[in-house]
């Protein structure tokens, strides 16, 4: 298992997690050579070798603070990045943002077609929830919150919901408080089921544990989109290794279209500071949640 001690520096501590997700993603999806070959190359070719892990390393440093199950814990944090990589395999087909560049490679629908990428979405968000339910260290009554939980933030109340207001929302100029709803549901669910998820998979938390996971999941979930709208406006596409400068070319209402660029980046370091308040009752022990809040908004891609 990752080395989750805290005497690692931060840097170090994530490329353990990075590591050992990548290995168990690997283990997890179904071997290319299998029928139907096509399909599983693709599923292979969106999840493997790329992208931060935002949402395991968030699995890995909330299970810290509650003793998680290890087992546990890497299933947790595939599902999520399984239900996360389908949510980009669909939002750049030509339906969505119709994007031909993801994670420094050529997206899904464009190395292989349209049909296999709707597939591909398809079939990973399946293979997350039989991953998170194959999971035998946990009592029945554990899994099926957990199961739920991932459900609800993967649909229409959750991510889905967010795309979809996404989609309808091009060119409009949306109200602050609409444009936060909209970021919660498509980026802060899933960044928010991968807090509490990691927490399940430990011993049971007290309410206050709990409100502080919600608080600062809140204050993260909204951070990381908030930066990824200042990404897409000042950053190059190499760097992101996706489309930079999309939104304004599709006329999305962003927080740097509505809020402008400084008010944006003084924004994402405010949620920074909310997210290390939340985390006062864990004390010294949430460090990792307070590095992944850094991270989050001090990224440069
Ligand atoms: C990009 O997510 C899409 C959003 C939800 C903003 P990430 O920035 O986490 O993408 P990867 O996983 O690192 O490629
Ligand atoms: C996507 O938001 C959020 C998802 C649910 C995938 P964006 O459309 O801004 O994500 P990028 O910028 O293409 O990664
Ligand atoms: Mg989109
Ligand atoms: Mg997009
Ligand atoms: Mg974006």
């Amino acid at each position: 298992m990752a080395d989750t001690t805290e005497a690692l520096p931060f840097a170090a501590w994530m490329a353990g997690v990075q590591a050992e997700v990548e290995d168990a993603l690997s283990d997890f999806l179904p071997a290319a050579h299998l029928v139907p070959t096509k399909l599983h190359e693709a599923m292979r070719y969106t999840v493997l070798g790329g992208g931060k892990r935002v949402r395991p390393l968030l699995v890995y440093a909330s299970g810290a603070l509650f003793g998680a199950d290890s087992q546990a814990l890497a299933r947790a944090a595939c599902a999520l990045e399984m239900i996360h990589a389908y949510s980009l395999v669909h939002d750049d087909m030509p339906c969505m943002d119709n994007d031909e560049l993801r994670r420094g490679k050529p997206t899904v629908h464009v190395a292989y077609d349209e049909a296999t990428a709707l597939l591909v979405g398809d079939a990973l968000q399946a293979q997350a929830f039989e991953v998170l339910a194959s999971n035998d260290t946990l009592p029945a009554n554990r899994q099926v919150a957990m199961l739920r939980l991932l459900a609800e933030a993967a649909g229409s109340g959750g991510m889905c919901g967010g795309q979809a207001i996404d989609l309808d929302s091009v060119g409009i100029a949306l109200s602050l408080e609409q444009l936060e709803r909209m970021h919660q549901l498509k980026t802060g669910a899933l960044l928010r089921a991968s807090v509490l998820l990691g927490a399940l998979c430990g011993k049971d938390l007290s309410a206050t544990e709990l409100e502080a996971l919600k608080a600062y999941s809140k204050a993260v979930g909204l951070a990381f989109q908030v930066v990824d709208d200042i990404l897409d406006a000042t950053a190059d596409s190499a760097t992101l290794g996706k489309t930079a400068g999309k939104d304004a070319a599709d006329n999305k209402p962003t927080y740097v279209s509505i809020l402008g660029l400084e008010q944006s980046k003084e924004l994402a370091q405010q949620l920074r500071r909310d997210a290390h308040d939340a985390l006062a009752p864990f004390g010294e022990q949430a460090l990792r949640l307070r590095e992944l809040a850094d991270l989050i908004v001090q990224r440069k891609a």
